[in-house]
């Protein structure tokens, strides 16, 4: 599979069967995340990996009691360790980097037949807390992984002329 199709296949992934990942496949993905850019190519981050059962569970309650989570193989909880760092443009860079690297991660997996879905509802004290993920750190995201029961239909797209300007913000594309 090249990019070009691991982008067009991938999906969120919300059903998965209960069948580890194999090892080389973890380790692919978290290549995946060592290799992404960064600003400054600070790497100012860090992935805590979960695939303890229980853990699994009780982060599925905190994630808004999203079931679908607890049936989970991996969850990696993708944490900026320098949260205040801002680029010159006035933006903080640490999601940014951790959103690359987690689409990195996202096609990695989609290119093994492995499913992902991004989870941005969570309660940042609680994860915090049950991962041991120091009070300066944030958590940017989670991202989950399994082997999909199924992979579900493409969800809809805005058209390129809604969503991309050429040369100034004012001029659509056709
Ligand atoms: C930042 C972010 C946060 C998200 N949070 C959740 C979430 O908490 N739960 C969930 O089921 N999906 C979540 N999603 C998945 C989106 O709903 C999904 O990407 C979107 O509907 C498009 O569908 P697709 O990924 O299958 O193309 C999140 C996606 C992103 C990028």
């Amino acid at each position: 599979m090249d990019v070009a199709e691991a982008i067009k296949t991938r999906r969120s992934i919300r059903s998965y069967q209960n069948v580890p990942i194999e090892k080389e496949k973890i380790e692919k993905i978290l290549q995946a995340a060592q290799l992404a850019p960064s600003a400054g190519n600070y790497q100012n981050w860090r992935f805590v990996m979960v695939r303890n059962k229980e853990t699994i569970k009780k982060l599925a309650v905190i994630c808004a009691n999203q079931s679908f989570i607890a049936d989970v193989d991996t969850v990696i909880c993708c944490c900026g360790t320098k949260p205040d760092h801002v680029m010159s443009g006035g933006e903080k860079s640490y999601c940014v980097d951790v959103s690359i690297a987690m689409s990195f991660m996202m096609l990695q997996a989609t290119e093994l037949g492995i499913g992902t879905c991004c989870i941005g509802a969570y309660n940042q004290a609680k994860v915090k807390t049950l991962l041991r993920i120091p009070d300066d750190v944030r958590v940017a995201s989670l991202l989950t992984f399994g082997y999909p029961h199924f992979t579900p239909a493409p969800t809809d797209r805005k058209p390129l002329a809604e969503i991309i300007a050429v040369e100034h913000y004012l001029q659509p594309y056709q």
